[in-house]
């Protein structure tokens, strides 16, 4: 009885940890389409850093395809979680004031604040995601799945290229960094999501799956 129990907890923590990183991952890659745009555009002469872009891009929709082949093997889609879940959703809803797919694109293109500050916002989200996966790694429950220890050490090695493109890029243009004010802002989400939004999850457990994945209308080129 007390081990039925105990699975049951540590799977449905997975299913949750899972579904929200799938969000996230999906989220990432797609809305990376448009800062490569920004980028393009603002830095056409910096091929480096549109090639890191590109590549965190590809980095990005391959952790996608690992956490939904993950799934694929479970017989399972993830559990159908909005924005409230996206670390990026809610950083850009705070300092944009705008959702993502309201962000406009030629605004950032034209206004060199809008660009550093989106540079900033991706950076540090990009670095909390690298704290978060080492704690993840750590965690017993995590350690108890042995394809999410392969994901998530997958993961841990690409984190780093995800943010230093940015900083370099504003290291390099003489810029700041990081405001106090996103450092904050990036804190009391990572929080809000922690010991609120993902515990709540957890314990709605009407909480429906996918009916379809995120990419089921993508084309992919070969
Ligand atoms: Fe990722
Ligand atoms: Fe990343």
């Amino acid at each position: 009885m007390w081990n039925r129990l105990k699975r049951a907890f540590c799977q449905r923590y997975l299913d949750v940890l899972a579904s929200v990183y799938i969000y996230n991952e999906h989220r990432g890659y797609t809305s990376l389409d448009r800062v490569l745009e920004a980028v393009c555009a603002r830095c056409a002469d910096n091929s480096a850093f549109i090639a890191e872009v590109q590549k965190h891009r590809a980095d990005e929709r391959k952790h996608y395809m690992m956490f939904k082949r993950y799934y694929e093997l479970r017989g399972t889609l993830p559990l159908s979680v909005d924005r409230t879940c996206g670390h990026i959703d809610r950083f850009i809803e705070r300092i944009f004031g705008c959702t993502i797919d309201d962000l406009d694109t030629d605004a950032v293109i034209v206004r060199p604040e809008l660009f550093e500050q989106l540079c900033r916002v991706i950076m540090l989200t990009e670095q909390r995601g690298m704290k978060q996966v080492e704690i993840l790694l750590r965690n017993r429950i995590v350690r108890s799945d042995p394809t999410l220890v392969r994901i998530f050490k997958i993961i841990e090695r690409d984190e780093p290229s995800h943010w230093m493109p940015y900083h370099g890029w504003l290291v390099a243009q003489d810029k700041l960094t990081a405001t106090w004010r996103e450092r904050m802002t990036d804190f009391w989400i990572h929080k809000s999501l922690m010991l609120a939004k993902l515990p709540s999850l957890f314990v709605n457990t009407a909480t429906p799956r996918m009916a379809r994945w995120p990419d089921a209308d993508e084309v992919v080129l070969a």
